[in-house]
């Protein structure tokens, strides 16, 4: 077979809310096959080939020495950084869900491993591949707002008790944070992606509803490297939850999404689709749509049969992460932490 015609192999690991996501995404891409799946829920990982019609693994050690050119890793985040550190070193590459990893030292040890071994592991954040975020990020890039200002994104979601109950979520060890860490990651990941870098937090985080380890309440004010000002908020903890908002505001101009949707443009000379924001993903985890993914896997495979650039890669994840726990840092210490 010529390079041309070589397809990615990939291996699901993990079968839970998520792999469906990534089932459907790599099923729409002609360069890769799924190679199979692996969950350490047996019954269900039978359940979910059947449903794939899909080969099961039955151990990450099968998965290893299997054939497979790359895992994608549908597992709890807790689990994110020793699987994708041992996938790389026996040879494959990773695609690993948000959150990178859950410590500055679990995510530079995934960015040196890749170093070391030669190996991708792509994170994901599939907003980034929204093409409403991307017209706000280039018309930052273009100057239109003039100089930033404030920007800032709101989460005020609602996740049940039951949501958490009996499982991973909620807990350090596993969800290593809640309401930002876990649900508020793709807000600040967007954030960071259309504004920059973070200098400075000053932040307090709270755990006022759920009976959980990690905070369902959180709020940070921000200082960008470029100077503008801002605002994190996150919860889980909020009745009935509102779409997620972002305002982004300069001298010039401004604008606010809600969840994927442009809802407001202030800005001179910026021709934006104004729409009504209809997701309803702020109430429910698993209603949106794969095509983020889709675009993102497109993007990583490509990367991997070396004909583009990975754009989302564990570095700049690894910012999101430090952001974070910095918030966190704060929080505990009621210090400023500077990143
Ligand atoms: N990008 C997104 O929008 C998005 C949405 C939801 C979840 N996620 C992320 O995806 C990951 C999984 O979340 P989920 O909601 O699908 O969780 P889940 O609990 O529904 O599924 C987790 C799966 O992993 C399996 N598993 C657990 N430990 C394992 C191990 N050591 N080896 C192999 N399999 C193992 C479980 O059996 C289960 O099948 C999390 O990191 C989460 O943050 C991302």
């Amino acid at each position: 077979m010529s390079k041309a015609e070589k397809k990615v192999k990939v291996a699901v690991i993990g079968c839970g809310v998520i792999a469906d996501f990534h089932v459907k995404a790599l099923n729409a891409i002609d360069d890769c096959e799924i190679a199979g799946v692996y969950g350490n829920l047996p019954e269900q990982c039978k359940e979910f080939a059947e449903k794939y019609n899909l080969k099961v693994f039955t151990s990450m050690e099968e998965v290893f020495s299997s054939d497979c050119d790359m895992i994608t890793l549908c597992t709890p985040s807790g689990t994110h950084a020793e699987i994708s550190v041992n996938a790389m070193k026996r040879g494959k590459h990773v695609i690993v869900e948000k959150p990178l990893a859950l410590t500055v030292e679990e995510c530079d040890e995934i960015i040196e491993t890749e170093k070391a071994t030669g190996k991708i592991c792509a994170p994901i954040s599939q907003l980034r591949y929204s093409d409403n975020v991307r017209q706000v990020k280039k018309a930052v890039e273009a100057g239109k707002f003039g100089k930033l200002t404030l920007c800032s994104v709101y989460m005020k979601f609602y996740r049940s008790e039951s949501y958490y109950a009996g499982s991973w979520r909620g807990t350090k060890k596993m969800d290593g944070g809640g309401a930002l860490m876990n649900q508020g990651i793709h807000g600040i990941d967007i954030l960071r992606y259309i504004v920059g870098n973070v200098k400075s937090v000053q932040a307090k985080v709270s755990t006022l509803v759920h009976n959980i380890e990690v905070e369902d309440t959180a709020v940070a004010a921000i200082e960008f490297d470029r100077g503008a000002l801002g605002v994190i908020e996150g919860a889980t903890s909020v009745m009935p939850g509102y779409p997620r908002r972002l305002e982004i505001c300069g001298e010039k101009g401004s604008l606010a999404m809600e969840e994927d949707a442009i809802v407001k443009v202030d800005v001179p000379d910026l021709d934006l689709k104004i729409s009504k924001n209809d997701a309803e993903n702020f109430k429910d985890p698993a209603a949106f749509s794969f095509e983020g993914h889709r675009r993102q896997f497109n993007n990583i495979i490509n990367a991997v049969l070396g004909k583009e650039k990975l754009e989302y890669t564990s570095k700049d994840a690894a910012e999101t992460v430090k952001l974070i726990l910095s918030i966190y840092k704060s929080s505990e210490t009621g210090e400023r932490v500077y990143l």
